[in-house]
């Protein structure tokens, strides 16, 4: 976590606005959660690790907007269910959705076994499917919006990453059919694909990492070595939810350093 969330925050563009960030205990939605709040937002911050969340909660402290904690899985049918009649109860409204939470395990194809493959597909993709099917009707009374957590992963070979990238394909589909299918009713849907932002995700893979042929990451990496901040990731989701990504719905902002060029 930095101060730059702090340092931005001349802008206001969340008052009055109640966010659902999901992955907000750790990584791009941690940050993702406290730019919202230094907007002035009302955060229901979820996710399943609540050391993270209430890490969250205490940065946000003395923020414009807040930060309420909210511990549920994505890929659980009815927590999800729970999530949305709480925010309608206790917000009385929903002004956008951003579904960052999601895992990562990288190892070879032929070493991923069915299980793995399938708890990938569930929270990646079937956990963002499930918020958004919950969150729309509620976004539709607001002219809400929704930002996914796509990934370069989805559009260029992430070795390894066979689960990862499918699921990441899927949200990439996903957010542009949801798009098309709510552009009329006002609801926009858009996603951003991070690649290379240091975050405990891309962190937790290094011992894993050690074993596999690094001269096929190559590619993926800026020749100066930069990785990206979770902060520079959250500074593009904040204008896709914001009236400043009014006229955009269907795009998957790519934010990788310029490593997929
Ligand atoms: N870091 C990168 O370079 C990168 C690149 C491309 C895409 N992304 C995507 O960005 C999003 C955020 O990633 P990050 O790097 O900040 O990772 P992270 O591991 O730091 O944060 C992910 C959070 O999601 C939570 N989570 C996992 N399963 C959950 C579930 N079932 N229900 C609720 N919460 C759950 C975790 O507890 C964690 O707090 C992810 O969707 C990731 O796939 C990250």
């Amino acid at each position: 976590m930095s101060n730059e969330n702090k340092s931005l925050s001349g802008l206001q563009r969340f008052s009055n606005k109640s966010i659902i960030v999901t992955g907000a205990g750790s990584g791009i939605g941690q940050a993702t959660a406290l730019r919202i709040a230094s907007e002035g937002g009302a955060v229901i911050a979820v996710d399943l690790n609540e050391a993270g969340l209430q890490e969250t909660v205490s940065a946000a402290a003395d923020m414009s907007g807040s930060v309420r904690a909210y511990s549920a899985s994505v890929a659980e049918e009815e927590q999800v269910k729970a999530l949305i009649a709480d925010v309608k109860d206790k917000e009385g409204k929903l002004d956008a959705l951003i579904n960052m939470a999601g895992i990562l395990r990288a190892m070879p194809s032929t070493e991923t076994s069915l299980a793995e493959f399938q708890q990938i597909l569930n929270v990646n993709l079937i956990g963002t499917f499930l918020c958004c099917r919950e969150a729309i009707p509620a976004l539709l009374e607001t002219k809400g919006c929704i930002v996914n957590a796509a990934s370069t992963s989805a559009q260029f070979g992430h070795p390894y990453m066979a689960a990862y990238a499918a699921s990441k394909g899927g949200v990439y589909a996903l957010t542009r059919t949801l798009a098309w299918e709510y552009l009329k009713q006002g609801v926009r849907v858009n996603a951003v694909a991070p690649g290379g932002i240091l975050t405990p995700m891309v962190l937790a893979q290094g011992e894993r990492m050690a074993s596999l042929d690094m001269d096929l990451f190559t590619h993926l990496n800026r020749p100066d070595g930069q990785f990206g901040a979770p902060e520079q990731v959250a500074g593009v989701i904040a204008m896709l939810a914001s009236a400043d990504g009014a006229h955009m719905t269907g795009e998957v902002v790519k934010v990788d350093g310029g490593v997929h060029n």
